[in-house]
Parts: C-alpha cells; sequence; structure tokens
C-alpha cells in the first residue's frame, strides 16, 4: 500500500493537460463571447427532463416561454453552483499545492496548481454564459444569487476542509471527497450534451469542460485512494464520513432535501413569475412524489448512474467487507428510489462514451 500511496499519476494527467492549457482562451473564453443570446429561440439550456418541476402539475401551468425560461434558468442555477464549487475547491486545490511545493514532490504541486488555472477559465467562461442569458430575461447576476440560498455550501465545505487540513497538516480529507462531486457534475453535464434541442454553441462549452473534468475526475479518484492510504488510524470515521457525505449529494429530489436546496428552487421558480405560495407549495408536492411518485425517465437513470459509480468506487477502495458494506447501505439508503432493481425492471443505464479533442 505505501508503494501505490504517491501522487505520481498527476505526471500522466499534467502531460495531458500541457496540451490543451494553451488552447484555454480558444476552448472556453471565445465560445462564450461569441454567444448570443439573441439566438437561443426555442433552444434549451439544460436537459428538459433536469429541468426543475418538469412534469409536475407547475409545469404545465406555465406558459411556453415560461417553460424555456425555467429551463434556461435551472442552466444558469447550476452552471452558477458549479462556478462556485470549483472556487472552492481552488483554494483547497492550492493550498494542498503550497504544502506539497513546500515539503512533498514540486512536479506534483505544479499538477493542482495547473487545475486551479483550467477551473479560473471555466469559471469566467460559465459567468460570461449565465450574465448574457439573465439579461435576454432582463435579469442581473444579484437576482440569480439572491435566489441561490444554497452558494453558501461551498463556502462551509472549503472551512471544514480548511481546518481540518490545518489540523492534520495535509488535505486528504478533502481529496477524498472530490469523487462525488465529480460524478454529480459529469451526470448533469453529460446528460445537457446529450439534449437534442440544446443551444450548439453552449453545448460546445460544455463538451470542452466535460473533458477537462474528465481529468480532473481520474485525479479525484486516484487521489482519493491515495487519500485514505494516508489516513492511519482515521480510515474508517473517514470512511463513514464520506458514506455520509456521498449520500448527500444529488440531481433531481432526495430524501435528503434541506432548507437551502428548497429555498433555491422556490426562489427560482418565483424568478419565472411564479407567487410566492404557489412556488412553495409547488415544491413539497414535487419532493413528497406527490404527482410523480417515479422521477421523468433521464433524472432516474443519472440518480442511478450516480449511485452505480459510487458502489463501484467503493468497491475499489482498500477497507475491510463490513465497512464497505456499511458505506453502501448509506449511500443506497439515499437512493432507495433507484438503488433497488433497476435491472430487473429493464430500465436502461446511462453510458456515456469518452469525449476528446480535436
Ligand atoms: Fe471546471
Ligand atoms: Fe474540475
Amino acid at each position: 500500500m505505501a508503494a501505490a500511496a504517491t501522487f505520481d499519476f498527476t505526471r500522466r494527467l499534467r502531460l495531458v493537460s500541457d496540451r490543451d492549457v494553451d488552447r484555454l482562451r480558444e476552448h472556453f473564453l471565445a465560445p462564450a463571447e461569441a454567444f448570443d443570446a439573441e439566438s437561443l429561440g426555442d433552444r434549451l439550456l439544460f436537459p428538459l427532463e433536469m429541468s426543475w418541476f418538469y412534469g409536475e402539475p407547475i409545469w404545465h401551468e406555465l406558459s411556453e416561454a415560461q417553460r424555456l425560461m425555467l429551463n434556461r434558468l435551472t442552466f444558469c442555477q447550476s452552471y452558477f453552483s458549479t462556478a462556485v464549487a470549483e472556487a472552492a475547491t481552488n483554494t483547497l486545490n492550492f493550498q494542498a499545492a503550497l504544502q506539497t511545493l513546500i515539503r512533498e514532490d514540486p512536479e506534483v504541486a505544479l499538477y493542482m496548481a495547473r487545475e486551479v488555472v483550467e477551473e479560473t477559465t471555466h469559471i469566467q467562461s460559465f459567468l460570461i454564459v449565465i450574465r448574457k442569458v439573465l439579461a435576454h430575461y432582463g435579469l442581473d447576476l444579484d437576482a440569480l444569487r439572491r435566489a441561490n440560498v444554497s452558494l453558501s455550501l461551498s463556502e462551509r465545505y472549503v472551512q471544514a476542509h480548511s481546518l481540518a487540513g490545518w489540523l492534520r497538516g495535509n488535505l486528504d480529507f478533502y481529496y477524498f471527497t472530490r469523487f462525488p462531486l465529480n460524478v454529480n457534475q459529469k451526470t448533469v453535464e453529460r446528460c445537457t450534451i446529450d439534449e437534442p434541442d440544446m443551444h450548439d454553441g453552449v453545448r460546445a462549452i460544455l463538451k470542452a469542460h466535460a473533458i477537462d473534468e474528465a481529468r480532473h475526475m481520474q485525479m479525484s479518484r486516484a487521489t482519493g485512494k491515495v487519500a485514505l492510504a494516508r489516513m492511519g488510524v482515521l480510515r474508517t470515521p473517514g470512511c463513514i464520513a464520506f458514506a455520509h457525505f456521498a449520500a448527500r449529494i444529488y440531481i433531481g429530489r432526495h430524501a435528503k432535501d434541506g432548507a437551502l436546496q428548497r429555498g433555491t428552487r422556490t426562489n427560482t421558480l418565483a424568478l419565472v413569475g411564479v407567487p410566492a405560495a404557489r412556488a412553495a407549495q409547488a415544491y413539497a408536492e414535487w419532493r413528497d412524489r406527490k404527482n410523480q411518485p417515479e422521477d421523468p425517465p433521464l433524472v432516474r437513470a443519472g440518480r442511478r448512474y450516480y449511485v452505480r459509480q459510487m458502489f463501484e468506487y467503493v468497491d475499489e477502495l482498500d477497507v475491510s467487507p463490513r465497512l464497505r458494506a456499511y458505506m453502501k447501505r448509506v449511500i443506497g439508503a439515499g437512493y432507495a428510489d433507484v438503488a433497488g432493481d433497476f435491472a430487473g425492471r429493464g430500465e436502461s443505464a446511462l453510458d456515456f462514451p469518452e469525449l476528446t479533442r480535436s
């Protein structure tokens, strides 16, 4: 185990990044700057079935224009949350790079810092597109931020891991939590890219992003295992914490939904023009699965994809069978709607072929 507990694999990731890093402007900023919200027409910016409140009575009460607006605001909220989460991970990545530069391998530190460079361009291009979409509807970023009360979760995430990192002298706990965040983001992004009615210009940006993030996810997958190997006596509590953390990351509706997520969804519905009381009622019915006991097929498949990825990852961890079973139980309990008999019902699982850059 000791031989495997190094970050040497980052050298290979760095070589891939070296090939792409000079084209960040071409892949992200240029298409974001070229995006014209007036070209949206009837194109979508998010998977139709993953639009918040899709298929609910409130969805059918909205006009066609309002439904389009809700789909696009779902994109804005999702990608603004992604931008904020990427800023959060940048903070921790650079702390890790600092420690690694001083005490460990400077070349590894440079790869960690490289991810910060890439994320910064991602954040910038998302902001450019989001602002243009909002302006198309006479909204500004402040209106979106006010509605998105769940953004503070990213601040808390950084504070908790910075504190743990300061106490322990390394960011191992942070590295152990990255993989579920990556898989969650990947699920939404790949479904957005695959949405047939997606706006082509924005799709191209998200495709470029998915290619960078596939590499970041390789980093997460491998560093998580290295981090676990380094935890020593904290391995078991670390795994328990991981399972509870992974069980709380989700798309669609979730048993562990919280007040901040509720606030963001109802506030966004209000931006579309729904009165606050009706928005609160629509949220409660949606969360409680009153009208649609089952999620739309794409959401269900996305949730299933996430659980499957988590279970496979848990299987790869060097832990006791008992701890492994516990971790799967905790994650499966958060995903009781899809953790059961999926194949037996003839439902197809999501499959994402590898994306490549020309
Ligand atoms: Fe990113
Ligand atoms: Fe990333």
